[in-house]
């Protein structure tokens, strides 16, 4: 199904994180129910294909999502190019593995979502991070078979998260509900764009 008319283009990035995967992915489906008039097109880094086939998520992804693509390269396939050109309303990175928060924080953009997100920074589009490791400590993440793992959330990779919440065009979500509060602030502009007939339509 293509783009329609008046419709609100969000790119939601899933990195290779099992944690709070299936919470971020229930959030994800209640707002593509919601909304008439957004479309999430969903881009897998290359581990995240390979997490979301873990935990058996994948098929139930491309189900209820119409685009679903697969990382080849950091320009392929090409969501930075289309972020840069307006094309979406803005990009989520839910979750971010702690590889991906890094790299961002320190602009390596060799990757599709790292790539993604530094270039939506230089073209002014907002990029909102949900990442698993934002407080030190331990944490309990569930595994794909059900068990339940203790892990520790290294200092070094909350300090990678501080630097994000500086930088210009980046938010910090640290929960799913957190998600859902982002689409209802940017619906409510769009809307209003719409009605005054000045939004691009695509
Ligand atoms: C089942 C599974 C779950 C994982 N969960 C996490 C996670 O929650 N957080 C994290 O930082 N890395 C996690 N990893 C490791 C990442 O997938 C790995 O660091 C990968 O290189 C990240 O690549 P990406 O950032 O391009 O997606 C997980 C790996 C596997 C196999």
């Amino acid at each position: 199904m293509g783009a329609k008319k008046d419709k609100m283009l969000i790119a939601w990035g899933i990195t290779g994180a099992g944690d709070r995967i299936e919470e971020t992915f229930s959030a994800l489906e209640s707002i593509n129910q919601k909304f008439e008039e957004v479309e999430i097109r969903v881009y897998l880094s290359k581990a995240g294909e390979q997490v979301m086939r873990f935990y058996r998520m994948l098929d139930t992804l491309r189900s209820t999502f119409d685009r679903v693509y697969v990382e080849k390269n950091s320009n392929s396939p090409f969501l930075a190019g289309q972020i840069q050109t307006g094309k979406f309303e803005f990009l989520l990175i839910a979750p971010a593995t702690a590889n991906t928060v890094a790299k961002i924080s320190l602009g390596i953009a060799d990757t599709l979502l790292t790539n993604s997100a530094l270039m939506a920074l230089k073209a002014y589009i907002p990029v909102y991070i949900m990442p698993t490791d934002y407080r030190a400590g331990d944490v309990l993440t569930k595994l794909p078979n059900g068990k339940i793992l203790r892990l520790r959330v290294r200092e070094e990779d909350v300090e990678h998260v501080e630097r994000l919440r500086k930088m210009d065009g980046i938010s910090i979500l640290e929960t799913p509900e957190e998600i859902a509060e982002v689409f209802d602030k940017h619906i409510k502009k769009f809307r209003k764009s719409v009605a005054e007939g000045v939004h691009n339509q695509v």
